[in-house]
């Protein structure tokens, strides 16, 4: 560390590095400025962290496939033997949506958009705030709670539970699924963890299976049954033609809506409370003026939290970025996390400021075809949640004994606890 810069050595930067997990902003803005993209010679990956190239690769989807995008880190033969063979009392994996490409990826986001409507969602306002004050009910009056567990895992959990009108015995698999399957997603977890996720994901399946063929027998008004009965039709059929989604499509469908929604939006809502903390006055802000701020203040927060750091895409041919050769094949690691610090667009990038400018370009959804189908329901929640704890919450404070710490993960970025000093407001008005 010079003068309280810290020197950052890019040539020898291991994403994996659990040091550098815990803030890896300054190695980022050490890549937005070395280049518009970085060769990583260890990963043998270009990495994107500048906000315009990111953009331009998203939006790009002939060059830049998503096929194995959200890959993740392999273990040794022998635990990934094991893992296949738990997975082969399961289903075949298929691969819908965040995995695929136009036209094949355009066909199932149609059917997708159907049913994961805008009119479902905005059904669930009520729902998604009677489940945040409820949480926020359990709080004591005055004391410790620990907001990771009890508010920011529950709600997601909770909200995504009833979206989805899973069976209540289940509603305590949801996060051990939802963990199973982000298990060697930027990390490399233990050979026990694999094999306990294994069992999980079988274990996921089979719910689905038997919640997939009572919807067949007997549909119900739910997003299951919209997926089970809608008609398919698939980039290479003859025109007209259309088919029912097989089981292992539609796993795939609502595993992505399952779990893709509900890690990252417990990271978003754990990083915004802390940074409510540290910067006092935006909570004041909020707290008196709820309708004007709110939705300012949960872009800023997804800006800053951007709980999914990046995913990837292959170059499909020998292209050119900025001028620099990519070659066909090469992986590029798009940085959500970096690109929404770039001080070419977000002044003072590192700052948490709700009345900052260009806010509704920042990238922690994505953009382009693939962008967040589930965007609506975390802005719901975000918006509701912050609105009843600043309604029901004097400003918290962080208990003794907080870490900061966050999990092991270059992708999934988020605190692995969060415990605050409450004290609720007699009056709610
Ligand atoms: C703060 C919360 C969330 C964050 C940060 C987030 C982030 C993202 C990002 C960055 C992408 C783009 C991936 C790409 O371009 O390859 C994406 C796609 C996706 N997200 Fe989210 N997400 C969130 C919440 C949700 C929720 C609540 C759901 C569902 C209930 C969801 C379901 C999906 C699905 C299915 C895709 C794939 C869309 C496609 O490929 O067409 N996400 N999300």
């Amino acid at each position: 560390m010079i003068g309280g810069v810290i020197e950052i050595d890019l040539a020898n930067y291991d994403p994996m590095d659990p040091l550098i997990q815990q803030c890896p902003y300054p190695h980022y803005a050490a890549i937005r400025e070395d280049g518009p993209i970085f060769w990583h010679e260890q990963s043998a990956m270009f990495f994107a962290a500048r906000h315009d190239i990111v953009k331009q690769i998203l939006r790009d989807t002939t060059t830049f496939s998503s096929i194995g995008s959200n890959a993740k880190h392999a273990g040794s033969d022998a635990v990934m033997g094991e893992v296949a063979k738990i997975m082969e009392q399961g289903w075949p994996r298929a691969e819908t949506m965040l995995t695929v490409d136009p036209p094949v990826h355009t066909s199932y986001r149609r059917l997708v958009s159907q049913a994961f409507s805008a009119r479902r969602i905005a059904a669930l306002d009520d729902q998604v705030r009677g489940i945040a004050v409820d949480l926020i009910d359990t709080f004591p009056d005055q004391g410790t709670i620990d907001f990771h567990r009890d508010f920011a895992v529950s709600l997601p959990v909770r909200v995504i539970h009833f979206a989805l009108n899973m069976s209540p015995d289940v509603i305590d698999k949801i996060k051990l699924w939802s963990d199973a399957a982000n298990v060697a997603l930027g990390a490399s977890p233990s050979d026990d963890d694999r094999i306990a996720a294994a069992h999980l994901a079988v274990e996921g399946q089979r719910y689905w299976y038997d919640e997939y063929e009572a919807r067949l027998a007997h549909p119900t008004d739910d997003i299951l049954s919209e997926i089970v009965h809608a008609d398919y039709q698939a980039p290479d059929a003859a025109d007209g033609e259309t088919r029912k989604l097989e089981f292992p499509e539609i796993y795939s469908i609502v595993k992505q809506l399952m779990v893709a929604g509900n890690e990252t939006t417990t990271k978003f809502l754990n990083e915004t409370m802390r940074l409510l903390i540290e910067n006092p006055a935006q909570w004041d802000a909020l707290s008196s003026d709820p309708k004007n701020v709110i939705h300012d203040l949960v872009e800023e927060g997804l800006r800053m939290s951007s709980p999914n750091q990046g995913l990837f895409r292959y170059a499909t041919c020998d292209t050119e970025i900025a001028g620099r050769n990519v070659p066909e094949g090469s992986k590029i690691w798009l940085m959500f996390g970096a690109a929404n610090r770039d001080d070419h667009v977000f002044t003072d990038g590192e700052a948490f400021d709700a009345s900052r400018d260009r806010l509704n370009e920042h990238l922690a959804f994505g953009m382009g075809r693939h962008f967040c189908i589930g965007a609506p329901l975390s802005r719901l929640e975000g918006t509701v949640a912050f609105e009843e704890l600043a309604r029901r919450l004097h400003r918290p404070t962080f208990a003794p004994g907080n870490t900061f710490e966050y999990e092991p993960s270059f992708i999934m970025r988020g605190l692995t606890q969060l415990d605050l000093l409450v004290e609720k407001r007699t009056s709610t008005t």
